[in-house]
């Protein structure tokens, strides 16, 4: 019988072209007195070269032969019906122009998903500003955008509803409250009156919107009744699952296929008007129809963050201890679509009291979809309780880091259950000694330098962690190399990297042998790109898939008839075959037998545990200068310590993290999708007026990974990072700001107007 210790042993290795040393991080000698752990492998991105270079072609990049242009027609009113559509007689190129007037048959959705309800163009309805209300196909792009521009829409307008919070906030979701009180206490109020310390304050977020680099696109091509589509995606299947219901045809008639995302934050999760348009209309047609969104479109037609308004009450003893932890948080909601923002949910979890309540609620507004932006609930929900714990620290007199320390617990809150690995304590320590924490002056104000107040300030960080079930396969080919498939997506994490250092690790060969395959739908069903899990859950996979692929060819060096190793005992490690005095490489062996490929197919399960809870978490801490005269805030440095788990790549991980706060730093000083209320648009719907973070605002950062490996979870051991790093950064910056100034911000962003006395 064939054995194979090397790949069948638990993943260990962590260096795929080192050849599997385990090297250990310098600064693992922390102050904290906790055991060094592995420094993390690291590698450069798979796919960095064929994007530097342009040889990486996104949707929009596919141009086959006969292709026609699709132009999105939007409603320029958010609430009514459309009377009538006077479409341009004569206008070069066009080839069609859909509309309710003409429309496409489209089938309702069976599920929603993040993103609308229904079916573009089925019905005259106008129900929020921007919406798709047609489509112009064309000869060229620029023939197709003219012909928009001179299509007339007649509209019976309504009055929107556009103020948040404006209207009364009804319950929404399945639990609208949720009370956890000791025995003997009736309500929240009643115990967070026997605190000796309580504060309440309400913080407000605003709309946001994704404002990914790659705008949407998608293109469709028919063959007979086989539809193939290329669209910016973080999940191929689920477009096709969409499109199948919608078109009204088998889901195995339909190849999605998008390798390459330039960026999503969430709003590539769903599938959106311009993708059945464009698909229905290449049918129609009878040609390749390509549609791409131009950016104001993509502020309307494909979802954003929604308003949110957190009141947060706190109670503490004396000492710290909170007793009480209350949240009523209101979230805007579309009139399109079910999605809104749970955002003091947050508040039940994450820090130890005996009494909890938090209730949900939401508006709902003639606006756009709201839908999922990277760590939706939690970015919003740790703004306000990680502002919270910073006004009670100061009420207090305590400092913010030993106030978090003291409350810092084992279990989770609502359900009792005990975290799977947390080493959040490490965190606080670790990040409070690399920042020189101590060095805060407690007294706001105090610190100045030059023309600058100088804050510091620091939050929780910490995201759901997850493990879904995942199928993947592995092909070792006779010309040495592996391939490794999934219909996974890389948004541009590093995900395909991951997978070749997960598989270099297990086949032992290096990684430059190994090609990876995402976002293609006739792949393996992998986990889509969203919820920080994909690593989580399409690690285990690939380790699986790596692992029975060594074991068929095993299994096929013991038992082909041509089998130099026939009869004798074989193992494979490093790529080699060895058995009876012979070694041989893989791909040596397969030529052998001539056999091109041997290849495995695996599912991970999804985690099903009932005994434990699982959560990333880390720490942020900040600095922030405010300039004494023009009241502008800058961050100027930056620690974050990470609790993730086991770490695959450092590199692509780093940036994950780093990614994270950019975009915090984004929500808390510049990023807000301005409504206007008498019209219902969103005003500043274009990169030059819609402000996100650039170079100079970013700091220098110092990530750090704790690399604890969560063995709970899987034998990977990596929890998710893909949106831990937002969740506290705004908070931290606000809490630094007030360190700086005194002045407490609870509407963000954090603009100079507001720091002007
Ligand atoms: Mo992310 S908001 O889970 O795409």
């Amino acid at each position: 019988m064939a054995d194979n210790d090397e790949a069948a042993a638990p993943y260990r290795r962590a260096n795929p072209e080192g050849g599997g040393e385990v090297t250990h991080d310098p600064r693992a000698t922390n102050p904290t007195g906790n055991p060094p752990s592995p420094r993390p492998a690291t590698m450069n991105r798979e796919d960095g070269p064929l994007k530097v270079t342009g040889r990486a072609r996104y949707a929009a990049d596919h141009t086959p032969a006969r292709l026609a242009h699709g132009y999105l027609l939007t409603s320029t009113v958010a609430k009514g019906t459309i009377l009538a559509m006077d479409v341009p007689a004569e206008a070069p190129g066009v080839l069609a122009v859909y509309s309710p007037f003409n429309p496409l048959k489209l089938h309702p959705y069976a599920r929603e998903e993040n993103a609308e309800l229904t079916p573009p163009i089925q019905s005259p309805e106008i129900r929020y500003h921007g919406q798709a209300i047609g489509l112009v196909v064309a000869e060229t792009f620029e023939q197709a955008r003219d012909a928009a521009a001179r299509v007339r829409v007649r509209y019976d307008t309504q009055p929107p509803r556009a103020s948040f919070p404006g209207g009364l906030p009804a319950p929404i979701g399945g639990t609208p409250v949720t009370d956890i009180l000791e025995p003997g206490i009736g309500s929240i109020d009643e115990a967070l009156t026997a605190g000796a310390v309580t504060v309440t304050a309400t913080y407000t977020t605003p709309a946001e919107t994704h404002a990914a680099l790659e705008p949407h696109a998608t293109l469709a091509s028919w063959t007979g009744d086989h539809l193939t589509v290329h669209t910016a995606s973080q999940g191929v299947r689920l477009v096709v699952d969409r499109l199948s219901e919608t078109l009204g045809i088998e889901a195995d008639k339909i190849h999605v296929i998008n390798p390459y995302v330039g960026g999503g934050f969430g709003n590539k999760w769903g599938m959106w008007a311009h993708t059945p348009l464009t698909a229905a209309a290449a049918r129609a047609l009878g040609r390749p129809v390509k549609t791409v969104l131009t950016r104001e479109q993509t502020c309307t037609v494909v979802g954003h963050r929604p308003f949110t308004r957190q009141t947060v009450s706190l109670g503490a003893a004396a000492d710290g201890t909170l007793v009480a932890v209350k949240n009523d948080g209101v979230s805007s909601k579309s009139a399109s679509n079910g999605f809104h923002e749970p955002a003091a949910n947050l508040s039940l979890i994450l820090y130890g009291s005996r009494n909890l309540h938090v209730s949900r609620s939401a508006v709902t507004l003639d606006v756009p979809c709201g839908t999922i932006m990277r760590a939706p609930q939690e970015s919003n929900g740790s703004f306000a309780l990680e502002s919270a714990m910073d006004e009670l620290a100061a009420e207090l007199g305590i400092d913010p880091l030993d106030l978090r320390l003291k409350n810092n617990t084992p279990i989770r809150q609502d359900n009792r259950r005990p975290w799977s690995g947390k080493h959040l304590d490490e965190c606080y320590r670790l990040g409070a000694a690399l920042f020189g924490w101590p060095e805060r002056d407690p007294v706001p104000g105090r610190r100045v330098e030059g023309d600058w107040l100088v804050g510091y300030g620091m939050a929780t960080a910490t995201h759901g962690a997850s493990r879904g079930q995942a199928a993947i396969k592995v092909r070792l080919l006779s010309d040495g190399t592996a391939t490794v498939s999934g219909t996974a997506a890389d948004l541009g994490t590093g995900q395909s990297t991951v997978f070749v250092m997960l598989a270099a690790d297990v086949l032992g060969i290096p990684a430059h042998r190994i090609t990876p395959s995402l976002g293609d739908s006739s792949a393996p069903p992998a986990a889509n790109a969203g919820g920080s899990g994909s690593t989580s859950t399409n690690g285990p996979a690939v380790l699986l898939a790596a692992e029975d692929a060594t074991r068929t060819l095993l299994n096929l060096a013991a038992s082909h008839p041509r089998s130099p190793f026939a009869g004798h005992r074989v193992t494979y490690a490093r790529g080699t075959l060895r058995g009876g005095g012979i070694a041989m490489p893989f791909g040596a062996f397969l030529t052998d037998i001539e056999t091109p490929a041997v290849e495995a197919l695996a599912t991970s399960p999804r985690n099903s545990s009932t005994t434990h809870a699982f959560r990333s978490f880390g720490a942020h801490f900040c600095e922030v200068r405010v300039h004494r005269w023009t009241a502008e805030p800058r961050v100027t440095r930056w620690v974050c310590t990470v609790d993730a788990g086991r770490i695959v790549n450092e590199k692509t991980a780093r940036s994950q993290i780093a990614g994270g706060i950019v975009m915090g730093i984004g929500q808390a000083l510049l990023e807000n999708l301005h409504l206007d209320p008498s019209t219902a648009r969103f005003t500043n719907a274009t990169l030059a007026d819609y402000l996100i973070p650039a170079g100079p605002d970013v700091p220098p950062m110092d990530i750090h990974f704790l690399n604890h490996p969560d063995t709970l979870l899987s034998d990977l051991g990596a929890r998710g990072i893909g949106e831990l790093g937002i969740v506290g950064t705004a908070a931290a910056i606000a809490n630094a700001v007030h360190n700086a100034t005194g002045i407490r911000v609870r509407d963000l962003p954090i603009t100079p107007d507001k720091l002007l006395d």
